[in-house]
């Protein structure tokens, strides 16, 4: 790559990260000697990922954990975990205890889902919100997938004032990656399996704190050795309990860094 000298410190930043990110891809070519119908193959799968409007589900799978890692190397309180594509700003705004929207026949059990939010002491954060979101029983998300409506199964709950939360929900299933488009193409082509484990997302949120991005996964679930997405932490994975009348339960404390 030719190079002249940079004008400004993102103009650097850029031909350094992206001259270093190109070299490594050249150098993997020639160690794998790709050749010429496998290079024409790639470039036809990359365009299809455009057309396909895969570009958030591919690097969300594959890439959003290393970002994600780094962010969190700068954190002190609770563990953050990749967004993934499927976030919708606006969800429904309710008051802790909340139960998510979702339909009168709702599938799937029934989950009880506790905790607080608190600073790096513990103090809690009255006021603070829980803007979840999350798969139903059969892996939707709703306004990804055409059965669920809308709103199903979000909302920005916005916690008591001890900082803490009760969401009744429904115990989530595994995310199989959709496996008709290019991403579940290139997944079965390899050999790989299509799925992330059962999980919650949350952006958790307060005045004057840092807002954290994670998920929470459910201990000896599907998957949760083996996410696609390479995103589960074990200070994420909960033990899902069980109510006295059969419900299932999660708790869950989120401590927040300063902003
Ligand atoms: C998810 O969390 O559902 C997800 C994350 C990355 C890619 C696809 C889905
Ligand atoms: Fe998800």
């Amino acid at each position: 790559m030719t190079t002249t000298a940079p004008v400004n410190p993102t103009q650097q930043r850029t031909a350094e990260v992206v001259a270093d990110i190109f070299g490594v891809i050249n150098e993997r070519l020639v160690r794998h000697s790709v050749t010429y119908p496998e290079y024409q193959a790639a470039k036809a799968w990359l365009i299809r990922i455009g057309e396909a409007g895969e570009w958030p589900l591919l690097l969300d799978v594959f890439f959003e954990h290393t970002i994600e890692k780094l962010a969190s190397e700068r954190r002190e309180g609770s563990s953050g975990c990749i967004e993934g594509p499927y976030y919708v700003p606006g969800a429904p705004e309710l008051s802790s205890p909340a139960t998510l929207p979702q339909r009168p026949d709702e599938p799937g059990d029934v989950l009880v889902f506790t905790g607080t939010v608190g600073d790096l002491d513990g103090n809690p954060l009255a006021g603070s919100v829980v803007d979840i979101w999350q798969a139903d029983a059969h892996g939707f998300y709703s306004q990804f997938h055409p059965d669920p409506p809308q709103w199903n199964l979000r909302a920005n709950v916005t916690t008591d004032e001890r900082g803490g939360f009760e969401i009744t929900t429904v115990v989530p299933a595994p995310y199989e990656i959709p496996k008709e488009g290019p991403t579940g193409q290139m997944i079965r082509a390899a050999g790989w399996h299509h799925w992330r484990p059962a999980h919650l997302h949350m952006m958790v949120r307060a005045p004057g704190r840092r807002t954290l991005t994670s998920q929470l996964f459910f201990a000896g679930g599907k998957y949760v050795d083996e996410d696609i997405a390479s995103a589960v932490k074990p200070e994420l994975t909960l033990e899902l309990g069980r109510l006295g009348d059969g419900r299932y339960s999660a708790e869950y404390d989120f401590r927040l860094d300063p902003a």
